[in-house]
């Protein structure tokens, strides 16, 4: 990505990339999608190009910041919390706008069983080397507490039930794809997984992960370790969690989109989602040398997936919201 600054002094973003899984193309007609909801908070489009496997798209940038940016350089600040609730309730507004009799996950625009099986083979080739093909981790033992083996935890991540319902959303709604002006306004980019069909509780998780997954990366460490026992998983989340009050616009989204009947069904799907961010998150971190996140990151996503999600940290509020709806 580049910002470029035109003679006339405005700035347009141009950004570039090798063999896009989504071309060029396929996100001007996605932009389109998200500018007919959110006019005023789209970005306009000013060209394409695609040339020897180079993708490229220029837009307006009527801001230089991502929410994530403005976070990291001014403080979880009130007004930054303020824009976060302001977007929320847009995108729950679209939600409730658009949604649409019978949600197929075969027609899915973010298919979740393909975004879990991208997280096995991440999984594999992160950690086969070290702990032994995830397939014979057959007793995960988290903190010498609770255990589990890895295709039972897998299992249950591929399992989330169906929403009545179907929804057009931007589709990877985190902070870094919000970008903020310095009079709060802001824009939603990178359009690449916008589209008519989506299962809310998945952007949710969005919602509610992108926070608990950076709180939870910036404190917690430990160790993985094969033994003859087990793979055992020791460690500490640590530090208190500096991001939690961003967390509650998800709750709120939460208690307006879900009902009495679906609630319990409704919050062991996003624990499901938000298990499967923290899965993703694994190959980057082993990558990147952050060896002492591989313990955190796969004991909270195993323990999302086991029965009392609700009382699991990155979950209170949402369960809490919906005791105090009923
Ligand atoms: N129109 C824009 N104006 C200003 N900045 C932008 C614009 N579009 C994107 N950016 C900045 O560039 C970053 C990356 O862009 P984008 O989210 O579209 O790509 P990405 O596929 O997520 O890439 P990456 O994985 O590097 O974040 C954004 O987080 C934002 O900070
Ligand atoms: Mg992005």
């Amino acid at each position: 990505m580049f910002l470029l600054r035109q003679p006339g002094g405005t700035t347009v973003a141009t950004k570039v990339t090798r063999n896009p899984r989504v071309s060029s193309t396929v996100q001007v007609k996605r932009h389109d999608l998200v500018a007919q909801h959110f006019a005023s908070h789209t970005p306009v489009v000013l060209g394409t190009a695609t040339e020897a496997g180079l993708d490229v798209i220029v837009t307006a940038a009527p801001a230089v910041w991502s929410l994530d940016e403005a976070i990291d350089r001014l403080g979880p600040t009130p007004g930054l919390h303020a824009v976060w609730r302001d977007v929320v309730a847009a995108l729950v507004t679209v939600w409730r706008s658009t949604a649409q009799p019978g949600f197929d996950p075969a027609n899915a625009t973010r298919k979740h069983d393909l975004r879990c099986r991208r997280g096995h083979q991440g999984l594999e080739d992160a950690l086969t080397g070290e702990l032994g093909p995830p397939s014979q981790w057959s007793n995960l033992v988290i903190n010498r507490r609770d255990s589990m083996s890895w295709s039972r935890a897998f299992g249950r991540l591929l399992g989330v039930g169906r929403p009545d319902f179907r929804v057009t959303c931007h589709g990877d709604p985190h902070a870094g794809n919000v970008l903020v002006a310095a009079d709060g306004t802001w824009y939603l980019v990178d359009w690449e997984w916008s589209g008519d069909h989506h299962d809310w509780r998945m952007m949710i998780s969005h919602l509610l992960g992108g926070w608990y997954v950076r709180d939870l990366m910036d404190h917690a460490s430990g160790t993985a370790t094969a033994t003859p026992d087990g793979v055992l998983l020791d460690y500490v989340i640590g530090g208190t969690p500096r991001l939690r009050q961003f967390a509650d616009p998800a709750a709120e989204a939460f208690r307006q989109m879900t009902t009495p009947a679906q609630a319990e069904q409704d919050l062991s799907d996003v624990a499901r989602y938000v298990a499967l961010l923290l899965l993703r998150e694994i190959p980057r971190a082993a990558l990147t040398g952050r060896r002492h996140l591989i313990a955190p990151l796969l004991g909270e996503c195993v323990r999302l997936t086991m029965g009392d999600h609700a009382r699991h940290p990155a979950m209170r509020l949402l369960a809490s919201s919906i005791r105090a709806a009923a």
